[in-house]
């Protein structure tokens, strides 16, 4: 527990609160509130140090420096890697375009990549631009009704042409954690006994893991999930926006292509056209990195470890039973709920009649922050059977009186404004 803050009033670590007390944030799916500490790292970069790590010929940049490795230290443990396989990078979207880049050259024609619909755009897009310029082929599997990936639906998509198999360890809607080294362990079972040797380099089937909405919520363990390569972003996780984390298995890391060249990240450069790269990490980094940032995802980290992962579980399993409570009992004739499990940080559900915009736009008039839509997972509605949904999603700063008042004003969205878009229009 953070010891700052035993009764559990976790508010008062962050200053949004402060400078906005009468809003319910209920959004942190979209991105996570930042904690003083977290301001404080980046000011500290700002005030102390504004030091490029590329110079190290004096002091002050040296120590920078040091800071700014012992963060990919941080990471590294956090995750379970390696810490040379932890390479920065501004984004999960940035890190899947880097990936799916990086393995073009390896794909031919006729191998299959696996998706679920469930997906944020940043995990299937990458793979879509493929399609482009290799003939090669993109196929969805189902989940269950939960939103959960099972070995049966693995069973029905994998055939030897399987290169890749990519979804999130929890996704942005239904966000019930995947059992990834289970599916993960099937998979690589699967391509040991159908691709041949020489089928292609990887020699078994590639497992990507989206960790954008699992890092905060979850303990990742790359090397126990066995996964071949990682990604997410800070801001959902207590940091900065604009940094993220790409993680891959060293063997992969050095032979995949960067996307970005530059500064820092090359060893030799001649004029006859040849260069040659750093080794991994550092030829994933060209150029100056969001240094700042890092400063600040490292202090997120720390600060996440403060509270402890158990403690954000169980917190946020007590206030999803509270919510789901509150909202059948006080609106179970108007209320369609599609995530009911308690182990899913998030209530995706829809106002019987009303469509899911206006409702989210009429709880941001009564200072509600929540979010409608497809959650950039455009293929969501295929799950849901609905073209939009609402999302409140729960985290440690949030309490029983943000359900209190979501409830309230929902109440009163069907009660006195006869129905939202009345009330709102
Ligand atoms: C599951 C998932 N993956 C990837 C992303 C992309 O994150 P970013 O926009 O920070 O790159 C998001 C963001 O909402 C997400 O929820």
């Amino acid at each position: 527990m953070n010891k700052k803050n035993t009764n559990n009033n976790f508010k008062t670590d962050f200053p949004f609160f402060k400078n906005n007390p009468d809003l319910v944030y209920l959004d942190t799916a979209a991105s996570s509130l930042k904690p003083q500490v977290v301001i404080d790292a980046i000011k500290e970069y700002y005030e102390q140090y504004c030091i490029n790590p590329h110079s190290q010929d004096y002091q002050l940049a040296i120590k920078g420096n040091d800071i700014f490795e012992d963060t990919r230290k941080i990471i590294s443990k956090f995750i379970n890697s390696n810490e040379n396989e932890i390479v920065f990078c501004p984004s999960a979207t940035f890190a899947f375009n880097q990936i799916a880049y990086g393995l073009e050259k390896y794909l031919q024609e006729n191998d299959e990549i696996l998706l679920t619909n469930l997906e944020h755009s940043s995990l299937l897009l990458p793979f879509y631009r493929l399609i482009k310029t290799k003939k090669i082929k993109i196929k969805f599997f189902e989940t269950n009704n939960q939103g959960v990936i099972t070995i049966e639906n693995l069973k029905k998509v994998l055939t030897p042409k399987t290169r890749i198999v990519a979804f999130a360890n929890i996704n942005n809607s239904l966000a019930i954690e995947n059992n990834t080294e289970k599916l993960t362990n099937f998979i690589k079972d699967y391509g040991q006994k159908y691709l041949k040797n020489n089928d292609w380099v990887f020699k078994n089937i590639l497992v990507i893991i989206d960790g954008t909405q699992s890092i905060a919520h979850t303990k990742t363990d790359v090397k126990k999930w066995n996964i071949d390569f990682f990604a997410f972003s800070g801001h959902k996780v207590f940091g900065p926006t604009g940094i993220g984390v790409f993680w891959g298995k060293n063997e992969w890391l050095n032979i995949l292509e960067p996307l970005i060249l530059g500064g820092g990240m090359n060893d030799c450069i001649e004029t006859n056209g040849r260069f040659s790269l750093l080794a991994s990490p550092t030829r994933f980094e060209g150029g100056t990195q969001n240094i700042a940032g890092v400063f600040g995802l490292g202090a997120a980290i720390k600060y996440l470890l403060s509270i402890g992962m158990e403690n954000i579980k169980n917190h946020q399993i007590s206030l999803k039973k509270y919510a789901l409570q509150q909202l059948t009992k006080h609106l179970s004739n108007n209320i369609e709920i599609y995530s009911d499990n308690i182990n899913s940080s998030n209530i995706i559900f829809n106002i019987k009649n009303v469509f899911a915009q206006d409702v989210a736009n009429f709880l941001g008039t009564q200072n509600i922050c929540v979010r409608s839509g497809t959650y950039c997972a455009k293929l969501l509605s295929n799950t849901l059977n609905t073209s939009a949904t609402i999302r409140v999603s729960l985290y440690i700063y949030n309490c029983k009186k943000d359900i209190d008042l979501l409830v309230t004003a929902l109440k009163k969205g069907i009660n006195e404004g006869g129905d939202f878009l009345n009330e709102f229009f």
